[in-house]
């Protein structure tokens, strides 16, 4: 068992395929042309929380992949070494930059699809440093483009932009129902914001991105390109190191199990549709069969009007979860913070027939015990990192095993240990990187 999936075996084509059926009874979609000969799936920033969720479910079909990342998020350095202990050479990382065009130009000859994932992901960021933003995420995606244009053979690309782009939709009357916002329109109440909106790019990440997701469809209109892009609301799940700029779901849990209070932006009413990763994997991989009929089309994809949270709702459900209310502080709205949002997916799931299933509460405690378990890991790596190294002695002199699974198996890989120290100052990381060197 691999966090929450159990391996089926399925006989498709004379060869065995793998398929992952999730705990709760749902079946997910393994890739339909799966195979150790198969051309390799090229997923930029394919190490990020996203990227190794597809990657996994790709990887676990037999589908070789390839992953461009420069690693520059923090923690996904996990996912890498998580994804290559699952799946070996079928693996393969190829460290670079979305801004080397001509690393982008070797890298995507002979792949058979790509997925755009790497960014510079937050609004704040790019606040901060418009100009990286940009050559990150807009003169990024174009030089993905223009590598894709010059190949006699063009995979099909699917892009992830933002809802940002729909701007803060301060325009939208809202009312408050029982401490949440909601539309005074009933129809956008029951249905979310579909595509028709108009675009609103607002702060320098929802221009980035905003522009980016334009190439992307011009490129299916101007030069033929097969192309779709999603702009997605909040995406949450497994492998996910949420921090207060990015991925709040995560974040947020992460807080409350590390007995740290949450800062709350703004009055906690804010409303998002919430999506868990593997209907969004699904929905990737539906999008990729299915190109020849979405080709050139955006998509708003979340969890919908039916896969709702205000932030105080999430708050109330860790106090569940954890059983105990984590410490919540109020600051000031941020720039280009919407109040509320929800995907209108019925665009998408006409033409494909997907929709969400993974409920709000089911995924959340998902991650949650998910989480639980690497932040005990974690602990375990700086607190007892003195038993660990004596273990791995007692382990070489053929002993039995004194310590937990978990910490075993950190303990066998000394490159895991470290690893496991997401989240955690440079202080703390370098004092684990002392005691290692000096005991290991
Ligand atoms: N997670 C969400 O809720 C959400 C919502 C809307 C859109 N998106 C978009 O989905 C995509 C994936 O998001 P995620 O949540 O997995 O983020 P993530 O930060 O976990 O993954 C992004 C990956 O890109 C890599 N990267 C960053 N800059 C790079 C560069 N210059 N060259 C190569 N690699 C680089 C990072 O190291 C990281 O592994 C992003 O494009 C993001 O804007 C995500």
């Amino acid at each position: 068992m691999k966090n929450g999936h159990s391996r089926n075996s399925l006989k498709r084509n004379g060869s065995t395929r793998s398929r992952l059926e999730p705990t709760n009874g749902q079946t997910y979609r393994a890739p339909v042309n799966g195979g150790r000969h198969q051309k390799p799936v090229l997923i930029t920033g394919g190490s990020g929380f996203i990227g190794a969720n597809l990657a996994h479910r790709l990887l676990s079909s037999g589908q070789p992949v390839i992953l461009f990342d420069n690693l520059s998020r923090p923690g996904v350095e996990q996912n890498l070494e998580w994804l290559r202990q699952t799946h070996g050479n079928l693996v393969q990382l190829e460290h670079g930059d979305v801004r080397n065009a001509a690393a982008l130009n070797t890298i995507v000859r002979g792949v058979s699809q790509v997925f755009h994932f790497a960014a510079q992901v937050a609004v704040t960021t790019s606040l901060i440093n418009p100009i990286e933003d940009f050559e990150i995420n807009a003169r990024g995606t174009l030089n993905l483009l223009e590598a894709l244009r010059a190949l006699n053979n063009r995979p099909p690309l699917i892009y992830t932009s933002t809802n940002k782009v729909y701007g803060d939709l301060k325009e939208v009357r809202l009312r408050m129902n029982r401490g949440r916002y909601e539309p005074e329109d009933e129809g956008t109440r029951a249905n979310g914001f579909s595509e028709e909106r108009h675009l609103h790019f607002h702060s320098p990440y929802g221009c980035s991105k905003g522009a980016a997701c334009q190439y992307v469809l011009d490129y299916a209109r101007t030069f033929g390109m097969r192309t779709a892009v999603f702009r997605m609301s909040c995406i949450y799940g497994l492998h996910q190191f949420g921090n207060e700029d990015q991925g709040w779901v995560a974040h947020f849990l992460i807080k409350a199990l590390q007995g740290e209070p949450i800062t709350i932006y703004g009055d906690g009413c804010q409303v998002r549709d919430v999506l868990f990763v593997e209907d969004l994997v699904d929905a990737f991989l539906l999008a990729q069969e299915k190109i020849d009929t979405i080709s050139g089309e955006p998509f708003n994809i979340g969890g919908g009007a039916g896969n709702t949270i205000s932030l105080l709702e999430l708050i109330e459900l860790i106090t569940e979860l954890h059983g105990k209310r984590p410490e919540v502080r109020f600051e000031a709205w941020r720039p280009a913070d919407q109040q509320y949002y929800v995907s209108d997916t019925r665009k998408f799931s006409k033409l494909t027939g997907w929709s969400a299933r993974v409920g709000v509460k089911v995924g959340i405690s998902k991650l949650y015990h998910w989480l639980q378990e690497h932040c005990r890991l974690k602990t375990q790596s700086i607190l007892q990192i003195g038993d660990l190294v004596k273990e791995r002695q007692n382990l070489a002199n053929g002993n039995k095993s004194r310590v937990e699974r978990p910490a075993l198996r950190a303990l066998r890989n000394r490159k895991t240990i470290k690893l496991k120290d997401f989240q955690q100052r440079n202080a703390s990381r370098a004092k684990l990187n002392r005691t290692l060197a000096k005991a290991v």
